[in-house]
């Protein structure tokens, strides 16, 4: 079954706590935390001292998506946080150390990969990842349309790294795409501004998950 992760982007940030709840009881599977530095995007969002709090407010797992220069030196903090599973930019210097010190704390590792970046990066990492986030939009922004043109990496990277590495849709997923996204392959979608823009979150975590 396809799994839902709401994008906590798009949620009330001065009200996380509470979207991480409403997320839950309408059905959400994961909940996905975009960490973003100023760097290697534009915007700042959150920090290790989210994560922890928000481990007190939800039981759901929280998938954290660091979208920062110097993953090696951001990652044992989110480690600490209680993340539940870590993804780090594969066109970051330093994300093969990432990787290994998420392995090494025994967290599920993930990578991440921007739509220039070609699958063939990921193929050192074949054995070593629980979960691939491929990017659906240009990494930075939420609320942005789905780029087609990324859907066949999903078919790609399940050749690379076989059935058991969990593909992650990330950007552009709503009612209207995630039945191409699912065909394309993905196990999980990310969906920010789908989900916290929602009159009935509930409702739209269902036709993402199954809707035509
Ligand atoms: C983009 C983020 C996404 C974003 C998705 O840099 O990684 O997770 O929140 O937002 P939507 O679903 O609005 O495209
Ligand atoms: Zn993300």
């Amino acid at each position: 079954m396809t799994l839902i992760a709401p994008s906590l982007l798009a949620a009330n940030h001065a009200a996380l706590a509470d979207a991480a709840r409403d997320a839950e009881q309408a059905g959400a599977d994961w909940l996905h935390v975009d960490v973003m530095d100023g760097h290697f995007v534009p915007p700042l969002t959150f920090g290790a001292g989210v994560v922890k709090d928000l481990k007190t407010a939800t039981s759901l797992p929280l998938d954290v998506h660091l979208m920062v220069t110097n993953p090696a030196a951001q990652v044992p903090q989110f480690i600490a946080a209680g993340a539940s599973r870590l993804a780090v930019h594969v066109e970051c210097e330093g994300a093969a150390e990432a990787v290994q010190s998420i392995r090494a704390a025994g967290i599920p590792a993930g990578l991440a990969l921007n739509p220039a970046t070609s699958t063939e990066a990921l193929r050192p990492y074949v054995g070593q990842l629980s979960h691939i986030t491929v990017m659906t939009v240009v990494a930075g922004a939420g609320g942005q349309a789905l780029l087609p043109e990324t859907l066949p990496k999903f078919a790609e990277l399940r050749a690379m790294f076989g059935p058991e590495v969990l593909l992650v849709a990330d950007g552009g997923v709503n009612a209207t795409t995630a039945a191409a996204v699912r065909a394309a392959g993905a196990d999980v979608l990310v969906a920010g501004s789908a989900v916290f823009g929602a009159h009935d979150m509930s409702h739209v975590i269902v036709r993402l998950r199954q809707g035509v």
